[in-house]
């Protein structure tokens, strides 16, 4: 395997550095990592939680494309070598751990929770949802905020304040949840949200969990259109 290596106050710039990693039909991407901590070097530094593609913090560029290193397997690139980089489009820190608080401002930028309004709380009643009010926002539901969206987006990598493309799908979330009461026009319809979009797609191809996130944006475009004309319409 070939890892980019960035150490602070040691590295001007990223270098490559190689490993001979054995060829194990089960393994995955993230398990040559973890050899290579545990066995050949403990300073390569990379986030990993889960191993299942849940926690979200295993994205890597893979031979140049963002993916979910738990979940992509060694012998998919034959005997190699295998290149992994950090995300593209996020400051480095160290090796290959990106520094993701741009991310996590623009996520509460847009109100990722359900928003009410003239409740007392202890609430006394449960939100009951219909199976087809949760199909309504369910798919946007399944973010894990891996990332791999912003690094595939050309947009994102060319403008860095652009709202990107897992923020604005949670914001969609929220938006068609039938218990919602919110409103997140004001940090959507901006140049640097739905309107940044060139609808290139490859956050929808990037995406591990399905998400399609260019068709929430898409979605709200129209929203927004027809917000201009018809002024009370919110959804
Ligand atoms: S939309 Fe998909 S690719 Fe983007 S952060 Fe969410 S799960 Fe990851
Ligand atoms: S380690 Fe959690 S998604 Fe890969």
């Amino acid at each position: 395997m070939e890892i980019a290596r960035y150490r602070p106050g040691e590295d001007e710039e990223p270098v490559f550095q190689g490993y001979d990693v054995p060829l194990m039909a089960d393994w995955a991407v993230l398990d040559g990592l973890n050899y290579i901590k545990d066995q050949l070097d403990g300073s390569l530094s990379f986030r990993w939680s889960c191993r299942m593609g849940v926690c979200g913090s295993c994205g890597m560029n893979v031979n140049g494309e963002p993916r979910l290193t738990c979940g992509t397997f060694l012998s998919e690139y034959g005997d190699g070598p295998v290149r992994i980089e950090p995300l593209k489009g996020f400051p480095v820190i160290r090796d290959l751990v990106v520094d993701i608080d741009d991310f996590l401002a623009k996520l509460s930028s847009v109100r990722p929770w359900l928003i009410r309004e003239g409740e007392e709380l202890p609430l006394s009643t449960e939100y009951a949802q219909t199976p087809e009010q949760l199909e309504a926002y369910k798919q946007y539901s399944m973010c894990i905020n891996c990332l791999l969206c912003y690094s595939a987006c050309p947009v994102y990598v060319l403008d860095p304040d652009f709202l990107g493309p897992a923020a604005i799908a949670l914001a969609q979330r929220y938006n068609l949840d039938s218990r919602d009461m919110g409103d997140r026009f004001d940090v959507l319809n901006l140049d640097e949200a739905v309107w940044g979009c060139t609808f290139v797609g490859e956050c929808t191809r990037a995406c591990p969990k399905h998400v399609d996130p260019a068709e929430a944006i898409q979605r709200y475009k129209l929203t927004a259109a027809l917000r201009s004309v018809l002024p009370w319409s919110k959804r």
